[in-house]
């Protein structure tokens, strides 16, 4: 635990419930207790607000008409832009707005590697990585090659920098592993990387919501994310790239807003970052991830660390009570996720009668088959913790995983 951290208030987690109406939801007569936050967030009211504002008051289409409402929408939407870009330190012009995490990684694909690449060049990953950041850069023509996972789900590091080579055209990770909750130690991966001239795009999906990001410090080239982790909507995410690399990428998708110019001997683009942003944008999507943004940072990231690690310590302890359970993923820097298997219980049978209990949680090989091959499993339980979490859930979770001892006995 960071002293920052440590020092952060306590939160008072029924207020903070209170904002989120879902949770009163009863889900097979039961309480609800959501544990399913890596898959994806709740949303509080604050952000639901602004979307039905927008729609209510605001709408239009963007950057295109003259007339109030355009005026109103268009505002709303670069204001949105201006908050997200101060959220992780970025400038606005470094922020592309995308349908989330995993269709930035495929820009960075398509227009930043594949025009790099020469036959037998590499992007070295890790073996915690989401397929969403290993099959975008074999399909641009990359070989993937993947650092290996220690035995308590650390990266090895060392393994990872004997990797780096001649070949590695880009260095991809994870921030914090989804199946595993690791905590990746970025910043040496970046210091290293950049040792040898080596870009570095950081997948913070799981990241985002969890701890505090500073693009500019960590100097990262790319960092993706979703804004449905965050306590936003679904389909909206953005991309931060630095400039210097937008400004040389072709644009990938070809539209209406992308261009400065068209004719049919040939168009010329629009300036960064509307260059990647091809036809009518999710205006509602990006003035939601700046409410659900402005929400979070009302509560503070340091405060909301120390509430998610708090728990996720009572979790490992308790989960520790279940007869035949073991955690996968135990690394020393860890986020609130909690992956397990039974002896006797498949993952989709504790899946099921967990969630007759009210409990939810994923099951599954959480999109890194890679991973689950590493650990030998074909599936974990996957229970994800967020800031309206508290020890009841926790509760839950493990009076359900008694009776899946006690039917699986
Ligand atoms: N990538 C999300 C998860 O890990 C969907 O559950």
């Amino acid at each position: 635990m960071s002293a920052v951290a440590s020092a952060a208030k306590p939160l008072d987690l029924a207020a903070i419930r209170a904002q989120f109406p879902i949770l009163q939801e009863k889900v097979r007569g039961k309480r609800l207790a959501y544990l399913d936050n890596a898959a994806t967030t709740q949303k509080p009211e604050a952000m639901l607000r602004a979307i039905d504002y927008y729609y209510r008051h605001q709408n239009a289409n963007v950057h295109r008409a003259v007339h109030e409402l355009a005026e109103r929408a268009t505002t709303a939407y670069e204001g949105a832009r201006d908050r997200i870009a101060a959220f992780i330190k970025a400038s606005r012009e470094e922020i592309v707005f995308t349908r989330g995490t995993t269709e930035s990684i495929n820009l960075v694909a398509r227009s930043f590697l594949q025009p790099r690449l020469q036959p037998g060049d590499e992007v070295l990953v890790t073996g915690m990585e989401h397929h969403s950041d290993i099959v975008p850069w074999q399909l641009a023509g990359a070989k993937t090659v993947a650092a290996p996972v220690l035995d308590d789900g650390s990266l090895d590091l060392d393994a990872w920098k004997k990797l780096l080579g001649p070949r590695t055209k880009l260095v991809a990770v994870a921030q914090v592993s989804n199946s595993l909750g690791t905590i990746n130690p970025v910043a040496d991966i970046i210091r290293e990387a950049h040792a040898r001239g080596i870009p570095v795009l950081v997948d913070g999906a799981q990241g985002i919501a969890h701890l505090p990001v500073d693009v500019k410090a960590l100097d990262v080239d790319f960092y993706a994310f979703s804004a449905h982790k965050l306590y936003g909507p679904t389909g909206f995410g953005a991309l931060y790239a630095k400039r210097a690399h937008l400004e040389a990428m072709p644009p990938w998708q070809g539209g209406g807003d992308m261009i400065r110019t068209v004719a049919f001997s040939g168009s010329t683009w629009n300036e960064v970052p509307y260059k990647f942003e091809a036809g009518t944008p999710d205006m509602a999507g990006a003035i939601g991830c700046a409410a659900a943004i402005d929400w979070l940072d009302d509560i503070g990231l340091d405060a909301v660390a120390a509430h998610e690690h708090a728990l996720l310590e009572y979790g490992t302890r308790r989960l520790a009570e279940v007869p035949g359970l073991r955690i996968i993923g135990t690394a020393p820097h860890k986020a609130g996720i909690l992956s397990f298997v039974m002896d006797k219980a498949h993952p989709q049978d504790i899946g099921s009668v967990l969630d007759m209990e009210g409990v939810a949680i994923r099951t599954g090989h959480h999109c890194t088959m890679p991973l689950m091959e590493r650990f030998q499993v074909p599936a974990t339980a996957r229970a994800s913790l967020a800031v309206y979490n508290g020890e009841d859930d926790i509760d839950q979770l493990l009076a359900a995983l008694q009776k899946v001892a006690r039917l699986f006995a």
